[in-house]
């Protein structure tokens, strides 16, 4: 009789590594040329139809060579990203990334650890980053901490931490459903970034609770007008839990007075969460430091990585003076994930109870990575340059008659328009919004736009390790050289821009 064979095994491990080996390093050197010559790219290109066509397709249910997918990668893919790894990027709050954070996120891919907890190394490098982390923010040591995907993320966990500490009823179990209990209500200023609203509608507050504060003309949160909220909420029963102070607001880079927030909070028996999402690395910057004195009295903060911190997406850390509070909110119990008395499974920090996600990556490496092999000095000495870049600008605005800066610039974002006088706001703001736009799209910079007081503002924000200064003189050609296109074919009697 003979013997059945074995079934075949499938495995999705290449059949010919060598082959593998050849595309990878490839890959690798074209990516490291692709950081090379990036000032001779445009910041920025329209995708073009073709390749809009070819990305479109039907569900690949046969395979295809890893050369003819990494070709069409190379073809259609990589030449049309947002452009945020570009020295003359300055849009929204992005940022370039490093060969060192994409070598790491490499790493991290390749070693793939399932990062809930469990004894291995991937759990010390993550209970070490956030240590660090803790430290360069004034943190205590004894700091709970986690690292998430983003700013959003990072504040929502501190916000969930500060609900389940103030309520003043247990409210994991009984959630918001029980009957006739006080309205919990947050405090913000105006200019607090909208992930407030997301957290406040997610976690079942409803976008109501939070309240946003009038603020002074530094755009900073208007301490008396927040207390006054306070106590109106109060008066009418509610329970205001929790204060959010921002190190580095999203429009302009404007610091809340946090050291008054903490003393208000205290008075009220509130939380103090600080959304530090760029802002509070500024700490690291030698000259700069003082800006964000008062965040290391909050009971959490929230900051990202993927901003000043110069790396790649995502990776951002939220921590809890508290060294319970994470656990408080999100521990659950089962089997299937207990601890055992050694081996994997023995009790290390568990991650997954101090967040919402249960399979994390490996996300640590690049932080502890980057942190390494650039060292702290040299970031905090990049931060420092961002702001002084943000300075230059601000008087090549000052300096120019056409020009207007339209907030002060605190921190590393410019905010200003062309006006040269002749024209109505309407008529400003859409012609400004026609500068922006051809300024991106001739790929010359990146600037991103914001509504201040009513007015159109191209705003550069600065968290880019590749800026020179010389781009930020660029940059003011380029805004006076496309307004004077503008006012050109106006007179050729193009009525587009009715201005
Ligand atoms: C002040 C502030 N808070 C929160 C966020 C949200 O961060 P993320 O985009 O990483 O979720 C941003 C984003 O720009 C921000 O500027």
């Amino acid at each position: 009789m003979t013997a059945t064979p074995p079934p075949e095994n499938l495995t999705l491990d290449p059949e010919n590594w060598d082959q593998i080996r050849k595309t990878g390093h490839q890959m690798l050197d074209d990516m490291f040329t692709h950081f090379e010559t990036l000032r001779d790219q445009p910041v920025w290109r329209q995708i073009p139809g073709e390749a809009k066509k070819s990305l479109d397709e039907d569900l690949p249910m046969d395979g295809t060579p890893i050369e003819a997918v990494y070709d069409q990668f190379r073809k259609d893919i990589f030449p049309y990203p947002t452009g945020n790894v570009h020295p003359r990027f300055w849009g929204w709050v992005m940022t370039n990334g490093s060969a060192t954070s994409m070598l790491a996120d490499m790493l991290a891919s390749g070693m793939n650890p399932h990062l809930a907890g469990y004894e291995q190394s991937a759990s010390l490098i993550e209970k070490l980053v956030v240590s660090w982390l803790a430290k360069l923010v004034g943190f205590p040591e004894t700091s709970s901490g986690l690292l998430v995907s983003g700013g959003t993320m990072a504040n929502l966990n501190g916000l969930a931490v500060a609900r389940n500490a103030k309520a003043g009823y247990n409210i994991r179990e009984e959630g918001l459903q029980g009957g006739d209990r006080p309205e919990l209500t947050v405090y913000g200023s105006s200019e607090t970034h909208n992930w407030i609203y997301k957290a406040c509608e997610l976690m079942g507050l409803g976008r109501r609770a939070f309240n946003e504060i009038d603020i002074n003309e530094d755009y900073s949160i208007d301490l008396a007008a927040c207390r006054a909220a306070i106590e109106a909420d109060m008066a009418a029963g509610k329970k205001p839990f929790c204060l959010i102070g921002t190190v580095g607001t999203v429009n302009t880079g404007a610091i809340d007075d946090i050291v008054a927030l903490r003393a208000l909070a205290d008075e009220f028996d509130m939380w103090l969460h600080v959304d530090g999402a760029f802002g509070s690395l500024v700490t690291l910057a030698p000259e700069y430091k003082h800006l964000a004195a008062g965040q290391e009295l909050a009971d959490s903060i929230g900051f990202d990585l993927h901003k000043w911190g110069f790396m790649s997406y995502e990776i951002a850390c939220t921590l809890v003076r508290n060294t319970e509070g994470q656990r408080e909110t999100f521990e659950q119990n089962a089997s299937y994930i207990a601890s055992s008395e050694r081996s994997l499974s023995v009790g290390v920090t568990f991650f997954a109870d101090r967040g919402l996600q249960l399979s994390r990556s490996f996300r640590a490496l690049k932080a502890w990575m980057c942190f390494k092999e650039q060292g702290i000095t040299k970031i905090g000495n990049i931060i420092q340059q961002n702001i002084e870049q943000a300075q230059y600008l601000e008087k090549l605005v000052i300096a120019n008659e056409a020009l207007e800066l339209l907030a002060p610039v605190t921190l590393n974002i410019v905010c200003f328009r062309y006006n040269n006088g002749t024209t109505s706001t309407e008529g400003l703001n859409k012609l400004n919004a026609e500068i922006l736009m051809r300024i991106q799209e001739t790929g010359l910079a990146v600037p991103s736009q914001t509504i201040l007081d009513g007015k159109f503002a191209i705003r550069v924000c600065i968290t880019n390790h590749r800026t020179k200064f010389e781009d930020l003189d660029i940059l003011i050609a380029g805004v006076l050289g496309e307004s004077q296109n503008i006012f050109s074919e106006r007179a050729l009697g193009n009525k587009i821009y009715e201005i």
